[in-house]
């Protein structure tokens, strides 16, 4: 059943969709690659849609792929489709182009973290709802990390005590990530990245297990397990 959006929802989710997939090997652009018999940008688009606050979703597709990303999820949510470009940071930009000024809150959300529940998207907007101008979800770094010189000899053991996963979705004021946007130089892999250089505090909120990103072959059997799971 297609699902309904909130009308008086205050929450914009820009879903970039529009990478290849290279680590993940050849085959059809990644948003469109197959887990348990649906796309994957099916699944995250169908967990975004069920967050109690969103009352807009858009997202950039491959330019290629526009009229069948239309109709793969019109029976799934009432979307915007826009064409995303050649960096993520472009196809983000592009899908806040299409958000209303009267939308408070913005949260942007990669396609790949197919499997993120519908809680993670309400905690991000909550947390920007209660005045944090940003907030990103982050789990802790489980590894032993190391600093390595180019000839591979390790130059140090770095803390992990304070280092972060970062995840999605990202959440910010809408005014926030309009104007980190609009001051962009470099492309960065996220969105916190640009709101952090234009000096504003991120604060980090408890991701989830559920929203790691399908990158590499390894990663959709993983989230096939996931799916058994909940
Ligand atoms: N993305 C996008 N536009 C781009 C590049 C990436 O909208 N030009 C999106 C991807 O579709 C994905 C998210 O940004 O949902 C995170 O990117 P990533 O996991 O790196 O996906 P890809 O770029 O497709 O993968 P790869 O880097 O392996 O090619
Ligand atoms: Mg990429």
């Amino acid at each position: 059943m297609t699902a309904q959006l909130n009308p008086h929802g205050d929450v914009a989710v820009l879903v970039p969709a529009a990478g290849s997939g290279v680590r993940l090997g050849p085959g059809v652009p990644k948003a469109l690659r197959m887990l348990a018999g649906e796309p994957l940008l099916v699944h995250a688009i169908r967990r975004v849609a069920a967050a109690a606050s969103v009352r807009l979703i858009v997202v950039a597709a491959p330019a290629a792929e526009i009229d069948a990303v239309r109709a793969l999820l019109a029976p799934v949510a009432p979307v915007v489709v826009v064409a995303g470009g050649a960096e993520r940071q472009q196809s983000v930009a592009a899908a806040l182009a299409a958000v209303p000024d009267d939308v408070d809150i913005v949260l942007v959300h990669d396609a790949a973290r197919a499997l993120t529940p519908p809680e993670l998207v309400e905690s991000v907007a909550a947390a920007v709802r209660g005045g944090l101008p940003a907030a990103i979800p982050v789990l802790p770094v489980v590894d032993t990390v190391k600093e390595v010189g180019p000839d591979d000899r390790v130059l140090g053991t770095v803390d992990r005590t304070v280092l972060r996963s970062v995840q999605t979705p990202q959440g910010f004021r809408h005014d926030v990530l309009a104007t980190a946007h609009a001051t962009a130089s470099d492309p960065l892999t996220d969105d916190a990245g640009l709101v952090e250089k234009a000096g504003i505090v991120v604060t980090c909120v408890p991701g989830s297990e559920f929203a790691l990103k399908i990158t590499r072959p390894l990663d959709l059997v993983l989230a096939e397990a996931l799916l058994g799971v909940r």
